[in-house]
């Protein structure tokens, strides 16, 4: 196994990760490295939002944007989810599309259409003057960071992100979000050295990224490659794993583990383990052990449970929860999440009490499983 250092850098004198009483902290990162835990860590993908009031109730004042780069109102957003859910682990609340700032990108985020990109890249002359040298302004996010940890000590995993390349490289050349990602794929395929140099510099500037993160005391971090479902194999093979691997091995070179996770990516699965990721999160389509058996034994999983299942009447969404955690079968490595992101209106009751279950039912079966 890798040998996982802290840097000197990070603030974890106080954090440290003993190993007999396990903290949230300590189960959610042995979790990411395949060591035993006492029961399953668990977190939710979009875990603080819009169907959370205490989240409306800030948003109300204030822009999504406004939100993320006030260090104060990020943090207050993602310690009041965190410990609302009373999940393993916080995300640090941001958006996969801050870096494009920095990079020489304006966007907007428009009431129910997302993010919209204001000129969206067009050639590789638009590519070549992208920045690569300004990620320090992206310093608000680590700062964040410091203020999670500060509050929540070893009692909480912290999580930094970023997007993967592709799915940057998507919203950078497509404006926003799309269907069929014809403008990405007609640069990817007509001009490969333009398309190289764009995938190139995101590394740069997400590796950059992620390092502020792990300075200021993230655990671990997720790369979100939500939209590389829309790939072939063969096209994420060629056009995308190199560079994703890249990205991968320099965040692991931080001294943390990496989540790599991404939407529709049953028959990419396997590629997607070849980035050398700690941890691929699944997205919710997959079974988990159908997922678990494609990737092999090799990394611990994210996931599994449908998002709109919280939806469910309260014996169907614990039918749901027991199934995943079956699936598992108290394998060292499985972090339990959601697979993508919850939704508004969710109920908030519903995602507590699947809190709770997987607590309750992960270590019944790791007594059960010690007694044999
Ligand atoms: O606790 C958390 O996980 C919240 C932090 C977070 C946000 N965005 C805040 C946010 C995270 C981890 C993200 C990642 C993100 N952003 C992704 C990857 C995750 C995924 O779901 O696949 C993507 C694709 C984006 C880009 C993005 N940001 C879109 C497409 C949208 C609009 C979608 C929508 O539901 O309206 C956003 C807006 C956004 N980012 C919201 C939040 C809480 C909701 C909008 C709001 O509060 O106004």
């Amino acid at each position: 196994m890798k040998p996982y250092i802290h840097l000197p850098t990070r603030n974890t004198e106080s954090r440290v990760f003993a190993s007999e009483t396990l903290t949230g902290g300590s189960r959610f990162v042995r979790a990411c490295l395949r060591q035993p835990v006492d029961c399953t860590p668990v977190w939710f993908l979009r875990q603080a939002g819009r169907y959370m009031p205490e989240y409306q109730a800030v948003r109300r004042e204030h822009s999504l944007v406004e939100i993320c780069k006030s260090p104060a109102l990020a943090a207050e957003v993602t310690i009041t989810a965190a410990e609302k859910l009373d999940v393993d682990a916080a995300i640090i609340f941001a958006d996969l599309l801050l870096p494009l700032e920095p990079m020489g990108l304006e966007f907007t985020f428009q009431a129910g259409e997302g993010p919209v990109v204001h000129r969206p890249l067009r050639s590789a002359t638009d590519i070549a003057a992208l920045r690569t040298d300004r990620t320090a302004d992206l310093g608000y996010v680590a700062q964040a960071i410091e203020r999670v940890v500060a509050h929540f000590g070893a009692s909480k995993g912290m999580i930094g992100f970023c997007g993967a390349p592709f799915t940057l490289a998507s919203y950078m050349i497509e404006g926003g979000g799309s269907r069929n990602y014809i403008a990405t794929k007609k640069l990817m395929y007509s001009d490969p050295a333009a398309w190289q140099m764009l995938m190139e510099k995101l590394v740069t500037v997400l590796t950059a990224f992620a390092q502020q993160q792990v300075e200021a005391g993230a655990d671990v971090i997720q790369i979100f490659d939500s939209w590389v479902g829309a790939l072939s194999v063969t096209d994420y093979r060629e056009y995308v794993l190199p560079t994703t691997k890249m990205l991968v091995q320099q965040v692991q070179a931080l001294g943390v583990p990496v989540i790599y996770f991404g939407v529709d990516t049953a028959m990419l699965l396997p590629a997607m383990r070849e980035t050398g990721a700690d941890v691929i999160g699944l997205d919710w389509r997959t079974p988990l052990d159908a997922g678990w058996r494609a990737l092999g034994n090799g990394c611990a999983v994210q996931g599994n449970l449908d998002p709109i299942t919280l939806f469910a009447p309260e014996t169907v969404l614990r039918k749901r929860v027991e199934e995943v955690l079956r699936q598992a079968n108290g394998r060292a490595g499985h972090i339990f999440n959601v697979g993508h992101g919850i939704v508004p209106e969710t109920p908030v009751e519903n995602v507590q009490r699947v809190v709770r279950w997987v607590r309750e039912i992960s270590a019944e079966m790791a007594s059960q499983g010690s007694q044999k």
